[in-house]
């Protein structure tokens, strides 16, 4: 029986053969039309793919709508290194706008300087996931901010939540506003976990200058980024699995999406490889394969992978357009594209129409 992932697998490589079919199919019209071209028109100059501007709906868990107040709090929560074991890390530590939101170190290290496996992902549009962290483990972000604080990334221990916020309750300043936005509650690790996911879901990236053309402004995107886009829909075969405009196509997908691209295995032992996905669904064929990660903001967002690898944006895109790295489980969807030096440098330059214009704001913390 066919797992959903695969079912998943299945229409993705089917959108891969529609957009190559549907490009042929746009490259060819200029020639036909113009009579004879003596030469073949540069590049940029082909007829470009059309770009999808609107994010689908996200998903808020209807036991904790937005409202302002509790956005605020989130907010606050989210800068708060009181939260952790050592008050060395509050959540932002690992998600900085000097890094595009994501960490600035290959690994994270959390609070008593824990070396920590994997590297910190970009958490703009997170919301949109319906599955969090490389491997999906959490299926909700009030899941994701519980495990963050309670595991190594704070150090608190999940055992010791309770006692946490209750410490926390002690500053007059969350005291009161968690009787206002939690009357019944209080402040626990359920309505801290709740308040900041509230403001994670406002962390929505659509205005980059992709966006823009996307939505009709044709000067939006530099002649080598159109370039780009045009690579990265067709001979790259990028969007078959950075889907626009979310540029990830596990987001909203039951589950998440996870690929074996080969990251993180050259020159190790089995046991020495970190396994990703196939530790949470325990199918094989989910060894190594890791989530789609989105790619606004990525020029910013060095160094790259979940393992944090790869030091720059040229090699991360020419790894990935080069097939990724050869293992026993790697997807057949990963290939050698066979793109020119300029055909790389342009879909680097695409990369960048998708810098997020926003920033998150250091609120001021209760006393
Ligand atoms: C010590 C660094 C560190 C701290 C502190 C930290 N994070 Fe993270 N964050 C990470 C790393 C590393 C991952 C990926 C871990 C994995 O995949 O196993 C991650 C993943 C995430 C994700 C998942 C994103 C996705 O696309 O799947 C979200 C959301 C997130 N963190 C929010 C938070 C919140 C909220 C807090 C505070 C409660 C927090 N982080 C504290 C390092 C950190
Ligand atoms: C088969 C699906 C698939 C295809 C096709 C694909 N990617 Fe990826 N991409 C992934 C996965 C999965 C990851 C995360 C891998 C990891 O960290 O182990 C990733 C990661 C990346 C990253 C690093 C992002 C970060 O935040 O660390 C970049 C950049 C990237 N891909 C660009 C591209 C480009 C450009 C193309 C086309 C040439 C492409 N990808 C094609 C699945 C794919």
């Amino acid at each position: 029986m066919p797992s959903t992932s695969s079912t998943w697998r299945a229409l993705a490589a089917t959108i891969a053969v529609v957009f190559a079919v549907g490009l042929a199919g746009c490259k060819s019209k200029p020639v036909e039309e113009k009579a004879a071209p003596p030469t073949e028109p540069p590049a940029e100059k082909a007829e470009l793919p059309p770009a999808p501007a609107d994010f689908p709906q996200m998903k808020i868990p209807e036991d904790n709508p937005q409202a302002p107040e509790k956005i605020a709090l989130g907010h606050q929560l989210f800068f708060d290194a009181r939260l952790s074991v050592d008050g060395s890390r509050s959540c932002y530590s690992c998600h900085q706008n000097e890094h595009g939101n994501g960490g600035e170190t290959p690994l994270a290290v959390g609070a008593k300087e824990k070396q920590l496996t994997r590297h910190s992902p970009v958490i703009w549009n997170t919301a949109y996931f319906d599955a969090f962290y490389w491997d999906g483990r959490a299926g909700s972000l009030e899941a994701q901010a519980k495990g963050a604080w309670g595991g190594g990334n704070m150090g608190v221990g999940k055992e010791n939540l309770a006692a946490k916020a209750a410490e926390l309750a002690e500053i007059r300043g969350y005291k009161k506003q968690f009787k206002k936005v939690f009357p019944e509650e209080g402040m626990t690790p359920d309505t801290i976990a709740k308040a900041i996911s509230a403001y994670e879901r406002t962390l929505i990236c659509d205005d980059t200058a992709y966006d823009r053309y996307a939505k009709g402004d044709a000067s939006a995107l530099t002649d080598q980024q159109k370039q780009g886009w045009g690579v990265f829909m067709s001979k790259g075969q990028c969007a078959v699995c950075h889907a626009p405009p979310l540029f990830s196509s596990a987001m909203g997908v039951p589950g998440g999406l996870y690929y074996n691209v080969g990251i993180g295995t050259a020159g190790k032992a089995d046991d020495q490889i970190d396994v990703g996905r196939s530790k949470v669904s325990e199918q094989d064929a989910d060894w190594g394969a890791f989530k789609v990660p989105s790619l606004r903001n990525v020029s910013k967002s060095a160094p790259y992978f979940h393992d944090g690898s790869v030091a720059t944006l040229d090699a991360a895109v020419k790894v990935m357009a080069t097939g990724g790295i050869d293992n026993k489980n790697k997807t057949p969807l990963m290939a050698d594209r066979g793109l020119t030096g300029a055909e790389l440098a342009s879909l680097v330059a695409f990369l960048g129409a998708l810098d997020c214009g926003g920033k998150l704001e250091q609120p001021d913390l209760p006393k």
